[in-house]
Protein backbone atom coordinates (compact mmCIF):
# COMPACT_ATOMS: atom_id res chain seq x y z
CA UNK A 1 0.00 0.00 0.00
CA UNK A 2 1.11 3.11 -0.71
CA UNK A 3 2.39 5.50 1.98
CA UNK A 4 0.74 9.13 1.60
CA UNK A 5 2.22 10.44 4.49
CA UNK A 6 5.65 9.14 3.41
CA UNK A 7 5.73 10.39 -0.24
CA UNK A 8 5.25 14.17 1.23
CA UNK A 9 7.85 13.87 3.69
CA UNK A 10 10.07 12.80 0.80
CA UNK A 11 9.03 15.00 -1.54
CA UNK A 12 9.07 18.23 1.20
CA UNK A 13 12.73 17.00 2.05
CA UNK A 14 13.88 17.12 -1.58
CA UNK A 15 13.19 20.50 -1.56
CA UNK A 16 15.19 21.81 0.92
CA UNK A 17 18.25 20.93 -1.49
CA UNK A 18 17.28 23.91 -4.03
CA UNK A 19 17.86 26.66 -1.07
CA UNK A 20 21.32 28.68 -1.01
CA UNK A 21 22.45 30.49 1.77
CA UNK A 22 21.41 33.77 2.47
CA UNK A 23 18.10 32.89 0.74
CA UNK A 24 14.56 34.57 1.71
CA UNK A 25 12.19 31.56 1.05
CA UNK A 26 8.77 31.81 0.34
CA UNK A 27 6.63 29.37 2.45
CA UNK A 28 3.41 27.96 1.36
CA UNK A 29 0.77 26.37 3.93
CA UNK A 30 -0.69 22.78 4.11
CA UNK A 31 -0.10 19.30 5.55
CA UNK A 32 3.02 18.52 3.03
CA UNK A 33 4.61 22.40 3.82
CA UNK A 34 4.19 21.10 7.41
CA UNK A 35 6.89 18.21 6.39
CA UNK A 36 8.53 21.51 4.76
CA UNK A 37 9.41 23.48 7.70
CA UNK A 38 9.94 20.61 9.49
CA UNK A 39 13.24 20.19 7.54
CA UNK A 40 13.61 23.82 7.16
CA UNK A 41 13.64 24.00 10.84
CA UNK A 42 16.84 22.00 10.32
CA UNK A 43 19.13 24.35 8.22
CA UNK A 44 17.41 27.68 9.20
CA UNK A 45 20.91 28.96 9.86
CA UNK A 46 21.53 28.76 5.82
CA UNK A 47 18.94 30.95 5.63
CA UNK A 48 18.01 35.09 6.41
CA UNK A 49 14.65 34.10 6.86
CA UNK A 50 11.03 32.90 5.70
CA UNK A 51 7.53 34.70 4.02
CA UNK A 52 4.70 32.97 5.15
CA UNK A 53 1.52 32.33 2.70
CA UNK A 54 -0.72 31.98 5.87
CA UNK A 55 -1.41 33.03 9.41
CA UNK A 56 -1.00 29.04 10.28
CA UNK A 57 1.92 28.90 8.47
CA UNK A 58 3.58 32.17 9.84
CA UNK A 59 2.99 30.42 13.20
CA UNK A 60 4.68 27.56 12.35
CA UNK A 61 7.79 29.31 10.94
CA UNK A 62 7.93 31.24 14.16
CA UNK A 63 7.50 28.31 16.72
CA UNK A 64 10.62 26.60 14.69
CA UNK A 65 12.59 29.67 15.47
CA UNK A 66 12.45 30.63 11.48
CA UNK A 67 12.04 34.93 11.21
CA UNK A 68 9.05 35.90 9.51
CA UNK A 69 9.67 38.52 6.83
CA UNK A 70 6.99 40.83 4.99
CA UNK A 71 6.99 40.49 1.68
CA UNK A 72 7.10 44.14 0.98
CA UNK A 73 10.94 44.10 2.39
CA UNK A 74 12.19 41.29 0.96
CA UNK A 75 11.73 42.35 -2.91
CA UNK A 76 11.55 39.51 -5.11
CA UNK A 77 12.24 35.62 -3.60
CA UNK A 78 14.28 33.19 -5.11
CA UNK A 79 12.66 30.08 -3.68
CA UNK A 80 8.55 29.70 -2.99
CA UNK A 81 8.13 25.99 -2.05
CA UNK A 82 4.26 25.45 -1.92
CA UNK A 83 2.16 22.27 -2.07
CA UNK A 84 -0.82 21.87 -4.69
CA UNK A 85 -4.34 19.90 -4.59
CA UNK A 86 -3.97 18.67 -7.95
CA UNK A 87 -0.86 19.10 -10.15
CA UNK A 88 -0.56 18.32 -14.04
CA UNK A 89 2.76 17.36 -15.27
CA UNK A 90 2.71 20.44 -17.31
CA UNK A 91 2.93 22.17 -13.62
CA UNK A 92 -0.95 23.75 -13.61
CA UNK A 93 -1.81 23.65 -10.29
CA UNK A 94 -5.06 23.76 -8.27
CA UNK A 95 -4.93 24.85 -5.00
CA UNK A 96 -6.76 26.86 -2.20
CA UNK A 97 -7.36 23.80 -0.24
CA UNK A 98 -6.40 25.33 2.57
CA UNK A 99 -7.97 28.46 2.01
CA UNK A 100 -4.69 30.12 1.16
CA UNK A 101 -4.92 30.39 -2.66
CA UNK A 102 -4.40 34.64 -2.60
CA UNK A 103 -1.46 34.80 -0.24
CA UNK A 104 0.28 32.17 -1.96
CA UNK A 105 -0.71 33.12 -5.92
CA UNK A 106 0.89 36.49 -4.34
CA UNK A 107 4.53 35.01 -3.09
CA UNK A 108 4.22 32.75 -6.36
CA UNK A 109 4.38 35.62 -8.30
CA UNK A 110 7.10 37.18 -6.48
CA UNK A 111 9.53 34.35 -6.69
CA UNK A 112 12.10 33.59 -9.36
CA UNK A 113 11.26 29.76 -8.50
CA UNK A 114 8.47 28.06 -7.65
CA UNK A 115 8.81 24.62 -6.51
CA UNK A 116 6.03 22.52 -5.97
CA UNK A 117 5.93 19.26 -3.63
CA UNK A 118 3.27 16.90 -3.79
CA UNK A 119 2.70 13.23 -3.52
CA UNK A 120 1.55 11.24 -6.03
CA UNK A 121 -1.94 11.43 -5.22
CA UNK A 122 -2.23 14.78 -6.47
CA UNK A 123 -0.80 14.12 -10.46
CA UNK A 124 -3.42 14.18 -12.59
CA UNK A 125 -4.24 14.74 -16.70
CA UNK A 126 -6.79 17.40 -16.24
CA UNK A 127 -7.44 19.90 -13.20
CA UNK A 128 -10.50 20.13 -12.11
CA UNK A 129 -12.17 16.96 -9.66
CA UNK A 130 -10.93 18.81 -7.13
CA UNK A 131 -13.02 21.69 -6.24
CA UNK A 132 -11.92 24.65 -7.53
CA UNK A 133 -11.45 27.04 -4.39
CA UNK A 134 -12.55 31.13 -5.16
CA UNK A 135 -11.58 33.58 -2.59
CA UNK A 136 -14.49 35.67 -2.78
CA UNK A 137 -15.66 39.34 -0.92
CA UNK A 138 -18.83 38.17 1.01
CA UNK A 139 -20.90 40.75 -0.32
CA UNK A 140 -20.49 39.72 -3.62
CA UNK A 141 -20.93 36.04 -2.47
CA UNK A 142 -24.50 35.99 -4.41
CA UNK A 143 -23.85 37.56 -7.79
CA UNK A 144 -20.26 35.86 -8.00
CA UNK A 145 -22.21 32.43 -7.71
CA UNK A 146 -25.04 33.40 -10.76
CA UNK A 147 -21.91 34.22 -12.70
CA UNK A 148 -19.87 31.02 -12.03
CA UNK A 149 -23.58 29.50 -13.06
CA UNK A 150 -23.21 31.38 -16.22
CA UNK A 151 -20.04 29.31 -16.87
CA UNK A 152 -21.84 25.63 -16.03
CA UNK A 153 -20.39 25.77 -12.76
CA UNK A 154 -21.64 24.42 -9.54
CA UNK A 155 -20.16 26.72 -6.82
CA UNK A 156 -21.16 26.02 -3.18
CA UNK A 157 -20.10 28.13 -0.12
CA UNK A 158 -17.12 26.55 2.23
CA UNK A 159 -19.04 26.46 5.67
CA UNK A 160 -17.48 28.67 8.62
CA UNK A 161 -14.84 29.26 7.07
CA UNK A 162 -13.19 32.73 6.53
CA UNK A 163 -9.70 33.14 4.85
CA UNK A 164 -6.78 34.96 6.60
CA UNK A 165 -7.98 38.22 4.74
CA UNK A 166 -11.42 38.55 6.38
CA UNK A 167 -13.19 36.51 2.70
CA UNK A 168 -15.32 34.00 1.96
CA UNK A 169 -14.32 30.84 -0.23
CA UNK A 170 -16.48 29.32 -3.15
CA UNK A 171 -15.59 25.92 -4.29
CA UNK A 172 -16.79 25.14 -7.71
CA UNK A 173 -17.26 21.82 -9.43
CA UNK A 174 -18.08 21.10 -13.00
CA UNK A 175 -15.94 23.64 -14.31
CA UNK A 176 -14.07 22.35 -17.68
CA UNK A 177 -10.40 23.71 -17.06
CA UNK A 178 -8.65 21.90 -20.57
CA UNK A 179 -7.87 25.38 -21.50
CA UNK A 180 -6.65 26.33 -17.54
CA UNK A 181 -5.26 29.70 -18.39
CA UNK A 182 -8.39 30.68 -20.20
CA UNK A 183 -10.79 29.65 -16.63
CA UNK A 184 -8.52 31.58 -14.94
CA UNK A 185 -8.55 34.68 -16.59
CA UNK A 186 -12.19 34.69 -16.67
CA UNK A 187 -12.78 33.30 -13.02
CA UNK A 188 -10.67 36.54 -11.93
CA UNK A 189 -12.26 38.94 -13.81
CA UNK A 190 -15.51 38.89 -12.10
CA UNK A 191 -16.03 41.44 -10.07
CA UNK A 192 -15.64 40.58 -6.41
CA UNK A 193 -13.71 37.28 -7.28
CA UNK A 194 -10.32 38.38 -5.50
CA UNK A 195 -8.41 35.63 -6.95
CA UNK A 196 -9.10 31.56 -7.93
CA UNK A 197 -6.94 28.66 -7.25
CA UNK A 198 -6.12 27.66 -10.70
CA UNK A 199 -2.09 28.50 -10.88
CA UNK A 200 -1.50 28.60 -14.67
CA UNK A 201 -0.65 31.76 -15.49
CA UNK A 202 1.98 31.60 -13.27
CA UNK A 203 2.72 27.66 -12.90
CA UNK A 204 4.60 25.84 -10.88
CA UNK A 205 8.59 25.83 -12.57
CA UNK A 206 9.20 22.08 -11.42
CA UNK A 207 7.15 19.55 -9.51
CA UNK A 208 8.72 17.23 -6.99
CA UNK A 209 6.72 14.43 -6.98
CA UNK A 210 7.36 12.03 -3.93
CA UNK A 211 7.09 8.33 -4.09
CA UNK A 212 7.35 5.71 -0.96
CA UNK A 213 11.04 5.41 -1.83
CA UNK A 214 12.07 8.27 -4.24
CA UNK A 215 11.33 11.76 -5.51
CA UNK A 216 10.90 12.27 -9.07
CA UNK A 217 11.28 15.83 -10.23
CA UNK A 218 9.48 16.90 -13.21
C1 LIG B 1 -3.48 25.59 0.73
C2 LIG B 1 -2.98 24.86 -0.46
C3 LIG B 1 -2.24 23.59 -0.23
O1 LIG B 1 -1.03 23.66 -0.90
C4 LIG B 1 -3.03 22.44 -0.79
O2 LIG B 1 -4.32 22.46 -0.18
C5 LIG B 1 -2.35 21.11 -0.52
O3 LIG B 1 -2.37 20.81 0.84
P1 LIG B 1 -1.79 19.46 1.42
O4 LIG B 1 -0.30 19.55 1.33
O5 LIG B 1 -2.29 19.45 2.85
O6 LIG B 1 -2.36 18.33 0.62
O7 LIG B 1 -3.17 25.25 -1.58
O8 LIG B 1 -4.24 26.72 0.37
Amino acid sequence: MRNMEQQKRNAAEAAINYIQFGDVVGVGTGSTVRYFIESLAQVKGRIDGAVASSVATENLLKKHGIPVLDLNRTGKLPLYVDGADEATLNKHLIKGGGGALTREKIIAAASEKFCCIVDRSKIVDVLGEFPLPVEVIPMAQSFVSREIIGMAGLPELRANFATDNGNIIVDVRNLDLVNAVEVEDRLNSIPGVVTNGIFARRPADFLLIGDDNKVEIV
